[in-house]
C-alpha cells in the first residue's frame, strides 16, 4: 500500500485494516481541542458530505478523537484502531489533522482512513514559503488560498515580500503616499494593489488559524524604486552603469526612470539615501508600523542585490537597520549579502545562493551564526519555486536553474553551506517570486508538486530521505489535491505504480 503522506512522518507503522467514516462518526473533543474540531468538521463536510457531530462525551468505536495535550511543540500522535485518535498541542493537532486529510480515501463509495500508528514531529522549526506580492500583487483571497495549500504540507511561516521596485503593498498611516502613489502597478502592466491594515490583520489571522506565522519583508536599501514615486527625497536617482545597461538589454526591458512606475524586473538600480537622517525618520515610521501590525517575532529587512551601492555604504546601512529592527522589538531577517556587515546580534540570514555557493556567499552566511543568529536556507538552485520546472515550461525563470521535482527533493540542508552547523540552521524556505505569474492557477502551477519536496526536507528526518518513496507518495497525493480543487502539475505516473 502506498501511504499518501507528504511530508513523511518521523515514525509510521501500518496495519491491514481501515477506519470507515460513517454518518454515525462523531468528533469527540478531549481536553479542549475545540478549534481543531471545528476545522476538521468543516473539512469533512466539504470533502465527504458527512458532517460529524462534535461532542465532548466518552469516545466509542467509530469516533474521531482529538486529544489536546499540554505540550508546546508541534508533535502529534495519530492512531487508527476501531476509532481514530489524534493527540498533541494545538499545533500538533493541526498537523495531525493535515495527516488525516492526506490519508482519507474514497473507496467504493465510502471514505476510509488506512490503519496507521504515527508519531511525528518536525525536523526544523522554520518551514517557510514566500510569496512575492510586490512584482505582482495578489489579493487577500489569493493569499488565503496560498495559506491553505502551504499549511496542508505543514509549512509554518508565510514570508510576504511586501515592497520592491515595482510596487508598495501595505498601508502605512504615517506615510500615506506609499499606497496612494506607489501601489497602482505591477510588472508588465499587470494591475497593482495593496493591503489595508485590516487586510493585513486578516491575513495574519487566517495564517495563525492555519498555524502559520507571517514574516513581512520591506526590502532595503535596494529594491526601493517605488518609494520614490511617493517620497522622492528618500531615494537616490536610479543607478546606471554598464552592468545595469547590459541587464536591461538582455531582458529587453526599459531602464527605470525616476518618478515613473517601473514595470520591468531588472534589479540593482535603486537605493534609499543611506546617509540622510530624513531616510531614517522614514524607516523608523515605516518599520515601526510594520512591527506593530505583526504579532510574529521576525521582520525581514531585505538586503539583497544592491548592485549600485558602495560596500561601505551598504554595510553601514545594514548595521543600522538591523539595530533599528531590534529596537522595534523584532528579530531582523536579511538576505545573506547582509552578512558582510556587522548585523545586530541574533539577526537571521536567509541564504539564496546556489547549492555550490561561492566563498563570499559562504563567508557572509556564516557571519549570522557567528553573531548569535541562525540561517534560513533557500538555495536558489533547489528551493526557488519560481524557477522553471522544465525548460519548455511557459512560466517561471531559469537564471538559477531548471528545478524539476527530483532536483527540488534531492538536497540536504546540512550540505549546502560548508561550515554551517545544523544547530545554526533555523529551517528552509521556498520563495515564489512573481515576475512570470499573475493568477492563482499560475501560483499552483509552480507550487505543485515541488513545494511537497521542500515540505519533506523541512519536516521529515534526514534518514528517511528516499526519492523513489517520495515520488510514489507525491504521485498518490495528486488525487487529494484534486479533491481540494487545487491546480498545478502532477507527476506523470511511474510504470507499475498504483495511486
Ligand atoms: C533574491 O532572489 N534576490 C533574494
Amino acid at each position: 500500500m502506498v501511504l499518501t503522506l507528504v511530508p513523511l512522518p518521523s515514525s509510521v507503522t501500518t496495519g491491514p485494516g481501515a477506519f470507515v467514516l460513517t454518518p454515525a462518526t462523531r468528533i469527540v473533543i478531549a481536553d479542549g481541542a475545540d478549534a481543531a474540531a471545528s476545522a476538521l468538521s468543516d473539512h469533512l463536510a466539504e470533502l465527504t458530505g458527512l458532517r460529524p457531530e462534535t461532542t465532548e462525551g466518552e469516545p466509542v468505536a467509530g469516533d474521531i478523537v482529538l486529544r489536546a495535550t499540554a505540550a508546546e511543540d508541534e508533535a502529534y500522535r495519530l492512531e487508527t484502531t476501531d476509532r481514530v485518535e489524534i493527540a498533541g498541542s494545538a499545533a500538533g493537532l493541526f498537523y495531525g489533522i493535515q495527516t488525516l486529510r492526506q490519508l482519507l480515501r474514497e473507496d467504493a463509495g465510502s471514505w476510509t482512513i488506512a490503519q496507521v500508528s504515527i508519531t511525528d514531529a518536525p525536523r526544523f522549526g522554520y518551514r517557510g514559503v514566500m510569496l512575492d506580492v510586490a512584482r505582482t500583487f495578489f489579493d487577500v483571497a489569493t493569499v488565503k488560498e496560498f495559506i491553505d495549500r502551504a499549511s496542508s504540507l505543514k509549512f509554518n511561516r508565510l514570508h510576504l515580500h511586501l515592497s520592491d521596485d515595482q510596487g508598495w503593498r501595505l498601508q502605512i498611516d504615517s506615510r500615506p503616499l506609499l499606497t496612494e502613489r506607489a501601489s497602482g502597478t505591477s510588472v508588465l502592466g499587470r494591475p497593482g494593489g495593496f493591503y489595508s491594515k485590516d487586510d493585513f490583520r486578516e491575513i495574519v489571522r487566517y495564517a495563525a488559524a492555519h498555524h502559520m506565522v507571517v514574516v513581512p519583508e520591506i526590502d532595503l536599501p535596494g529594491h526601493t524604486h517605488a518609494i520614490g514615486l511617493a517620497y522622492p527625497g528618500v531615494v537616490e536617482e536610479p543607478v546606471m552603469n554598464d552592468m545595469l545597461l547590459a541587464q536591461s538589454e538582455a531582458l529587453g526591458q526599459p531602464l527605470p526612470v525616476a518618478g515613473e512606475p517601473y514595470e520591468g524586473w531588472g534589479v540593482g538600480h535603486s537605493s534609499v539615501r543611506i546617509h540622510e537622517e530624513s531616510t531614517w525618520e522614514f524607516l523608523r515610521d515605516v518599520l515601526g508600523e510594520v512591527a506593530e501590525l505583526t504579532p510574529g517575532p521576525q521582520l525581514h529587512v531585505g538586503g539583497d542585490e544592491c548592485l549600485g551601492t558602495a560596500q561601505a555604504d551598504f554595510d553601514a546601512f545594514i548595521e543600522r537597520v538591523t539595530a533599528l529592527t531590534v529596537e522595534l522589538g523584532k528579530t531582523p531577517v536579511a538576505w545573506h549579502e547582509a552578512g558582510s556587515a556587522v548585523v545586530a546580534e541574533g539577526t537571521i540570514g536567509q541564504f539564496w545562493g546556489s547549492d555550490a555557493p561561492t566563498a563570499e556567499h559562504i563567508e557572509h552566511t556564516l557571519r549570522f551564526a557567528e553573531r548569535g543568529g541562525s540561517v534560513i536556507l533557500s538555495p536558489s538552485t533547489r528551493a526557488y519555486l519560481d524557477m522553471k520546472p522544465s525548460p519548455e515550461d511557459p512560466l517561471g525563470l531559469s537564471w538559477a536553474a531548471i528545478i524539476d521535482l527530483e532536483s527540488a527533493y534531492a538536497w540536504e540542508p546540512n550540505a549546502i553551506v560548508p561550515g554551517l552547523d545544523e544547530s545554526a540552521i533555523l529551517g528552509i524556505e521556498g520563495p515564489l517570486w512573481s515576475e512570470t505569474i499573475a493568477t492563482l492557477d499560475d501560483i499552483d502551477h509552480l507550487f505543485f508538486p515541488r513545494a511537497a519536496a521542500l515540505a519533506e526536507i523541512a519536516w521529515s528526518p534526514a534518514s528517511a530521505k528516499d526519492w523513489a518513496s517520495f515520488r510514489e507518495r507525491v504521485e498518490a497525493l495528486g488525487s487529494v489535491w484534486d479533491a481540494e480543487g487545487w491546480g498545478g502539475q502532477r507527476p506523470t505516473p511511474t510504470e507499475g505504480s498504483t495511486p
